[in-house]
């Protein structure tokens, strides 16, 4: 790899994660699911790039942490395209795809305002269903009703 400064778009990492193809517009609530504003090192994004394979793209770039593949996963619902880039010396280490889990557990509440889950301020539990028509479905294991990826905060 060689990285050029003046065509990169947000700035290389010397060691940490990126987070790469991510469908536009939802890097913001990736940062808030990996509660990477809390994170006390660098975080910079790069959002509505442009990508060849996307059309536009989200980029999160995250200094001294590394993603566990548990963790990538996570955001495999809100960016199934991502890939995961494991930094060290301004070098791509590793690098995989996020795989969609089974189940997505207290990570998003139901949109459902009478989901039981909602009355005991928990967060919910989800079965993850095939996807259809480019939308992920979202299966409550409390109420049971089907969600797409769009809807769920
Ligand atoms: N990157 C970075 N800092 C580094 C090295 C790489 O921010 N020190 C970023 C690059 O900007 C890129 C991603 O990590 O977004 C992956 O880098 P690389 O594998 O070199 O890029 P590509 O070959 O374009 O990756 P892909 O084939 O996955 O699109």
């Amino acid at each position: 790899m060689t990285i050029d400064s003046k065509t990169m778009p947000v700035a290389a990492i010397r060691n940490g994660t990126v987070i790469d193809h991510i469908d536009a517009g939802h890097a913001l609530k990736i940062v808030k699911i990996l509660k990477l504003a809390g994170h006390q090192k660098q975080v910079t994004l790069g959002l509505n790039l442009p990508s060849n394979t996307l059309g536009l793209k989200d980029i999160i770039k995250v200094e001294d942490r590394e993603l566990s593949p548990d963790e990538a996963n996570q955001v495999a619902i809100l960016a199934p395209n991502a890939t995961i880039n494991i930094i060290y010396g301004y070098e791509v280490q590793r690098k995989f795809k996020v795989t969609m889990p089974a189940t997505i557990e207290k990570i998003f509440s139901c949109p459902n305002p009478a989901c039981i889950s909602n009355h005991e301020s928990t967060k919910g539990s989800f079965k993850v269903l095939q996807r259809v028509k480019n939308k992920i479905g979202l299966e409550c294991h409390y109420c049971r009703k089907v969600f797409n990826h769009e809807e769920i905060r």
